[in-house]
């Protein structure tokens, strides 16, 4: 059994009710009908909820088209309906009629041809049921888009706090016992009469040297611990060692010295803006086919901005749309941990740049860059 249909009829005269009522029972449409034919009738009546609201146009003092008004603007204060509304009138003009249809009207039709009543309410109802299917469905859509983002974000900021930790275990647990060994190892060599564990504790102490510099590596990889000497810092070794692991030239541009220090950035945001470039230089390394790398970074309006662009190959929209690439929709996700985003130009042939912006706390962002294509930047387009 399906629920009745809950009609609300604003109609003066009892004998066009029972003849409206008389049509859709007739139809099959099972109905539970209320008649009003007042405005603080037909207001009140708004406090209750309807599947179908069908009305006269003349009524005394009121008309149709102020009852469609007043139903679309309680919906919109109650973030309620669109609940079809259909006029029916003794006799409506063309310029009524285009009116209605303009205000959200579903249809209307004449008292003295009712025969279409039930389709146009079957009608009716039908667009509002896939009307309200679909702002469920992009409700729910977009409800499970923030969570998926809110866990990704929460994935960025666990994955670093695990690295933390293991970087810490190696440092202390790895390490210090690869020194103590190293010591052994060297207090042996020295000590020793025989002239081959002289050799074999020599050999030795080169291997644990290797397995120190290794986790020192691995340690780096972890956790920048040049990050302790500040972005710039960091920023400089990165980029000095991507030159000389790569051969690709790579310049880092600083804000003028004249302008003073970089102000002590928020907890987070040093991480992030490290971990952008190391991604944006790898990707340039694996990607790019570039000869020039330029790091650009800024600080305007209270804006932080670094911008990491090539001359290389440039990429597509197909490119991040890779179902296995991670790097850049990491990045991404990355940036909204400390209330920041990403901004990717490219264009055919004309390199790639990759932007980086966090407001820091107060500042307002700086103008986005223009998303749409006019002829002269045709390809150069922004993702
Ligand atoms: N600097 C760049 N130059 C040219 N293409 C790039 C550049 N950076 C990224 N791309 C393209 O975008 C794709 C997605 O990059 P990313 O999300 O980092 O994933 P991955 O590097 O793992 O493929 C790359 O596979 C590549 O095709
Ligand atoms: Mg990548």
């Amino acid at each position: 059994m399906t629920e009745p249909v809950r009609l609300l009829h604003l109609e003066d005269a009892e004998l066009d009710h029972a003849l409206v009522v008389a049509h859709l029972r007739r139809s099959g449409l099972a109905l539970q009908e209320r008649r009003v034919d007042t405005r603080e009738q037909f207001a009140l009546a708004l406090q209750q909820p309807w599947d179908l609201v069908i009305s006269d146009y003349h009524l005394p003092g009121f008309s149709g088209l102020d009852a469609l008004r007043l139903l679309r603007a309680h919906e919109a204060r109650t973030h309620t309906g669109p609940v079809p509304f259909i006029l029916v009138s003794g006799q409506i003009g063309e310029d009524t009629a285009v009116e209605a249809m303009r205000n959200g009207a579903s249809d209307y039709l004449l008292k003295n041809n009712l025969s279409r009543l039930a389709v146009a309410a079957e009608a009716a109802l039908a667009s509002a049921a896939s009307h309200r299917a679909r702002q469920r469905a992009d409700r729910e859509l977009a409800e499970s888009r923030r969570q998926l983002s809110a866990l990704a974000q929460h994935l960025q900021t666990s994955v670093e706090t695990e690295r933390h930790a293991i970087a810490r275990e190696i440092h202390d647990d790895v390490g210090g016992t690869l020194t103590a060994l190293k010591f052994e190892l060297d207090w042996i060599r020295r000590h020793s009469g025989e002239p081959a564990v002289k050799q074999r504790a020599a050999a030795a102490l080169e291997s644990v040297t290797q397995a120190i510099g290794a986790s020192q590596r691995i340690m780096q990889n972890l956790r920048p611990a040049i990050l302790e000497q500040g972005l710039v810092a960091a920023l400089q070794w990165l980029t000095q060692r991507f030159e000389s692991r790569t051969g690709i030239g790579c310049r880092l541009r600083l804000p003028d010295a004249a302008s003073g220090p970089l102000p002590s950035l928020p907890a987070g945001v040093p991480l992030v803006a490290y971990r952008t470039v190391q991604e944006a230089l790898t990707n340039v390394g694996k990607h790019a086919a570039a000869t020039r790398v330029v790091v650009d970074l800024a600080l305007t309006g209270g804006v932080l901005s670094l911008e990491i662009s090539d001359n290389g190959r440039g990429l597509a929209s197909a490119d991040l749309a890779k179902a296995s690439s991670f790097g850049i929709r990491g990045l991404r996700e990355r940036a909204a941990t400390v209330g920041g985003w990403i901004d990717l130009s490219s264009g055919e042939g004309r390199g790639t740049s990759l932007i980086l912006s966090v407001p820091l706390d107060g500042g307002l962002p700086p103008p986005r860059p223009p998303s749409g294509l006019d002829a002269e930047e045709a390809e150069w387009t922004t993702y």
